[in-house]
């Protein structure tokens, strides 16, 4: 029998969506938290041991931006030792390590005329949350097993908690939402991550042989093409929202939105104000690109969720 892909994070945004897309090549077990406990090394190993793995995806971390400033051990623990741990059993076991990380790596100050973070700009996180996930990319880096890092922004989709629900969910019961409009990112489909990190692991041979991801080590950016401030989400969010079938929004029940600047805004973790991600790198790497942000969003709301 194979030996599986162990997934971590299978119940959340991106790791559901990716346990689909896995399975439908390769025998995947993803252990939920009521099985492994990350924040508890010995069930990470002994779990290890029994499943042993031919690859290991990390789609687990504690991604409570605000609450990592109040939390910052269990942050460190699952986004910074968790991922060492993982890196060195994959070292150990000459086995890949997939793992995700985020846009809130970097600052945000990009001068008058940003362009899209590439890979080679140093990091420099504003928030907690930012430091642990930075941890746990210099925790692989240094480790060294045959590794890939996607970065990734502003994950959404039609299930969990993320910028899109939580919108849709404001919009049925308020006239008027503030938004933040002074923050500039890549908001991203969770599917269609999936799809692609699911394609690149396949056509590289990854749960068979190391020697794919070896090759390529190292980070990539994978966020979908173009930029918009949380406020042009939102209204493209509502503008496609109405022909939704997920939705019950109708034009003359649309509430207002009211642009507003993240100073005024009650945000307990600092946000940088431009985090749009170049995925260049992983286009000429893997071949694989991710549509505009405006394609990914109609998509999206047209599908059924995982
Ligand atoms: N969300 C974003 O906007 C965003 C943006 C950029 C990058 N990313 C990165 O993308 C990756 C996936 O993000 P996501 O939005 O899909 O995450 P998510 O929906 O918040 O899911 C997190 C997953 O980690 C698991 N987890 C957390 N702490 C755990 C613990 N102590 N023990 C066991 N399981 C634990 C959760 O399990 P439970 O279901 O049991 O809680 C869940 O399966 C993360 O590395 C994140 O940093 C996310």
């Amino acid at each position: 029998m194979e030996r599986p892909i162990v997934l971590f994070g299978g119940t959340g945004q991106i790791g559901r969506e990716l346990r689909l897309q896995l399975a439908a090549w390769w025998p995947v077990l993803a252990p939920p938290r009521d099985q492994v406990n990350l924040t508890r090394p010995e069930e990470v190993t002994t779990y290890l041991r029994l499943a042993r793995p031919a690859l290991i995806v990390n789609a687990a971390a504690f991604t409570d931006v605000d609450g990592a400033e109040n939390d910052a051990t269990t942050a460190m623990t699952v986004n910074g030792h968790f991922t060492l741990m993982l890196a060195e059993e994959a070292f150990d076991r000459n086995i890949g390590l997939v793992h995700f990380s985020t846009d809130l790596v970097f600052d945000g100050w990009r001068g008058q005329t940003p362009s899209p973070y590439r890979e080679s700009d140093a990091p420099n996180p504003l928030n907690v949350y930012g430091h642990s996930m930075l941890r746990g990319e210099s925790a692989i880096r240094y480790t060294d097993p045959p590794h890939l890092i996607f970065r990734t922004s502003r994950v959404y989709g039609l299930r969990g908690s993320n910028f899109l629900m939580d919108l849709v969910a404001l919009a049925g019961s308020h006239d008027d939402i503030n938004v933040v409009a002074d923050q500039i990112g890549s908001p991203t489909w969770s599917r269609a991550i999936a799809i692609a990190v699911s394609s690149i692991l396949k056509d590289l041979d990854a749960p068979r042989s190391p020697d794919g991801i070896r090759e390529r080590s190292g980070i990539y950016h994978l966020a979908a093409t173009g930029e918009v401030s949380w406020f042009g989400f939102a209204e493209l969010i509502l503008d496609q929202a109405v022909a939704s079938r997920y939705v019950e929004l109708t034009p003359d029940r649309r509430p207002t939105l009211r642009a507003i600047q993240s100073d005024s805004y009650p945000f307990r973790a600092p946000r940088p104000i431009y985090t749009a991600l170049s995925s260049r790198s992983a286009q000429k790497a893997f071949g694989v690109g991710l549509p505009a942000w405006q394609e990914q969003l109609e998509t999206c709301l047209r599908s059924q969720p995982a």
